[in-house]
This record gives structure tokens, C-alpha cells and sequence, in this order.
């Protein structure tokens, strides 16, 4: 009866940490919880109506130093905990550097994942052990949230957004993958397995172009399908290509003036209205949807929104070759 599974395997290094943080506060409650049951028990049967042997004259009905001690004992021990939580949110929340990057796509009813080198999962994402990775999550229609238990991890999938979320799996092995975030009839169905390989396992199979995998991927919830031999960069160069928009960027003898996009990624970017905004993904995606938005300072608004024309697939791809062009050499891949 031991192997009842209360908690879902721990395998990533913030999944550590945060299972201590959270068997603490559980410890935590627990104690205070059997002080003031025990204190309820003892002092009904200590004072109960027919037991005379209690002297009752003289009640004290204040007294400083126990006011004192259950005031600041609970103040310090939140505040530590606090501090604490707040380390690890940080730890996932916050940028940081030198990580494998993957896409999530959240629909109705799917997660759609991509990786650097152009493989493509549906509601699978395999991952190498050992490896600090950053998710960028985003949805293509209503809010879902991409949790994955055993790392302790999940952030919402937000329409328009991209979120980031960092983490590292340590032990290879078959996960469960949830969407966390009621999103219709289907949200049930809305799960999938993430797999984490050992690292020359992984470089293997994202060479093989995510075919070849020994265990089951072609179970419950689809499995990998190669995005042939382009990177997502690539991919993103073709669609660049037949969305038409070389014809201005990245064409030398364009008549329309336009900015450098090799110059996008990860600089900062003067606006026309005074502000300075960071070439990131954000950026990049609002100024293909609605170019207007935001004009690089000494350019008109000139291109045409392309909202409703382009897919989140192929954002993330656009966003990648932009990237590239600019190798600026941050982040990890
Ligand atoms: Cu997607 Cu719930």
C-alpha cells in the first residue's frame, strides 16, 4: 500500500527545490495545526463545567509577551517563506542564459512543439536530460497552461504572448503533460507525455529529425513528425519568402525604405515617438501583425498588417530566422 503515488515523480532541478519548499510549508502547517487542535482538546477537558478543581477567579484575559510571540513567530516564518518562494519563481520565471529553446503552441484541442532544428511534436515535446531549457509558450486561440507536474512546472498559454518559462529536466523517463486552464469542451483531451533522452540520445533523435525514438511515441496524443531538413530558421526564411516580404526587407535595391532587420534582434529599437523599445519576441511579432503599432524612428508606416494572414507556426519560425540573421549569439542552441 506504499506505492500509492501522492506525488508525481520529481524529475528536474527546480522540481527539487520546489518539493522541499513545499514539504516545509506542509511540515509548517502541520505543526500549528496540532498545536491548536491539541491546545482546543486539553483546555475543553481542563475547563469543562463540571470540573471544580479549576480555579476561575482572576482570569487573566491579556497578556504582552504571548501577543508578542504568536505576532512576530508567524510574521519571520512567512517571511522566510516568502523569500524563499520567491527565489524559485524567479528561478523559472526570470531570464536566464545558455538554454535549449523549444516553442509551445497551445489550440483547441493540442500542444504543438517546435524545436531550433525544424523537428515538430503534437502534444509530445521530447527533452535532454541535463540541459537547462526555456520554453517560449504561446496559444493561437484561448488561454490554456502548459504544466508538466513532474518538473513542477506550468505557465499560462497566452493569445498574443509569448511566455517564457525555464527548467532542466535531470532524470530521462516518459512525463505527463497537462493543460492546466479550463479551454472548452476538449480540455480533458488536452494532454500528452513529454520525454526526456539522455543528451547524445537526444542529438541523436533531433538529427534522425525526431523519428527512430525506441519507445512509444505514436501512443495516446499523436507522435513526433519531422519537419524535414530545415532548421526553423529555414522555415522561417521560406515564409519569409512567400509572404512576399523580401520583396522590401533584405532586397538592396528596394524602392521602399525600410528597416534593417539584421539589426532587429536583441537591440534596443528607437520609436518614431520617442521610445525605445527591445528588438525580442514581442516586438518582432506585434510589428508583423500590426506594423503600425510601433514605427522604427525615421520610417513611415508603410507595410501592410499581416493579422489573420500569418499562423503562430510560422511566427515562430519568422522569429527564429530574424534571429538569426542578427546571430547575435544570445541565449543557448
Ligand atoms: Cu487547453 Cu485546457
Amino acid at each position: 500500500m506504499w506505492n500509492i503515488p501522492f506525488v508525481p515523480p520529481t524529475a528536474s532541478e527546480e522540481g527539487v527545490s520546489i518539493s522541499i519548499l513545499y514539504w516545509a510549508i506542509t511540515a509548517l502547517a502541520v505543526v500549528f495545526g496540532a498545536i491548536v487542535l491539541f491546545g482546543v482538546i486539553y483546555l475543553a477537558v481542563r475547563y469543562r463545567a463540571d470540573n471544580n478543581a479549576v480555579d476561575r477567579s482572576n482570569a487573566v484575559d491579556s497578556d504582552l509577551r504571548v501577543e508578542l510571540a504568536w505576532t512576530l513567530v508567524p510574521l519571520v516564518l512567512a517571511l522566510i517563506i516568502f523569500g524563499w518562494a520567491a527565489k524559485l519563481y524567479a528561478d523559472i520565471y526570470a531570464p536566464r542564459e545558455g538554454y535549449y529553446e523549444v516553442f509551445v503552441i497551445g489550440k483547441q484541442w493540442m500542444w504543438h512543439c517546435q524545436h531550433p532544428n525544424g523537428v515538430r511534436e503534437n502534444n509530445v515535446l521530447t527533452l535532454p536530460a541535463g540541459r537547462l531549457v526555456k520554453a517560449s509558450i504561446i496559444s493561437q486561440d484561448v488561454i490554456h497552461a502548459f504544466s508538466i507536474p513532474a518538473f513542477r512546472v506550468k505557465r499560462d498559454a497566452v493569445p498574443g504572448r509569448y511566455n517564457a518559462m525555464y527548467f532542466t529536466p535531470t532524470k530521462p523517463g516518459e512525463y505527463h503533460l497537462f493543460c492546466t486552464e479550463y479551454c472548452g469542451t476538449k480540455h480533458s483531451e488536452m494532454i500528452g507525455k513529454v520525454i526526456v533522452l539522455p543528451e547524445e540520445e537526444f542529438q541523436a533523435w533531433l538529427e534522425k529529425g525526431g523519428q527512430g525514438l525506441a519507445t512509444a511515441t505514436t501512443s495516446t496524443g499523436g507522435g513526433a513528425a519531422a519537419g524535414g531538413t530545415l532548421t526553423l530558421a529555414q522555415q522561417g526564411e521560406q515564409t519569409f519568402k512567400a509572404l512576399g516580404c523580401n520583396a522590401c526587407h533584405m532586397n538592396p535595391n528596394s524602392a521602399v525604405k525600410v528597416p534593417d532587420i539584421t539589426q532587429t534582434w536583441g537591440n534596443d529599437i528607437p520609436l518614431a515617438d520617442g521610445r525605445t523599445v527591445k528588438g525580442d519576441e514581442a516586438y518582432i511579432r506585434e510589428s508583423i501583425l500590426n506594423p503600425g503599432a510601433k514605427i522604427h524612428k525615421g520610417f513611415q508606416n508603410l507595410m501592410p498588417p499581416y493579422q489573420g494572414q500569418v499562423s503562430e507556426e510560422q511566427l515562430v519560425q519568422l522569429i527564429a530566422y530574424i534571429k538569426s540573421l542578427a546571430d547575435s549569439g544570445t541565449g543557448g542552441n
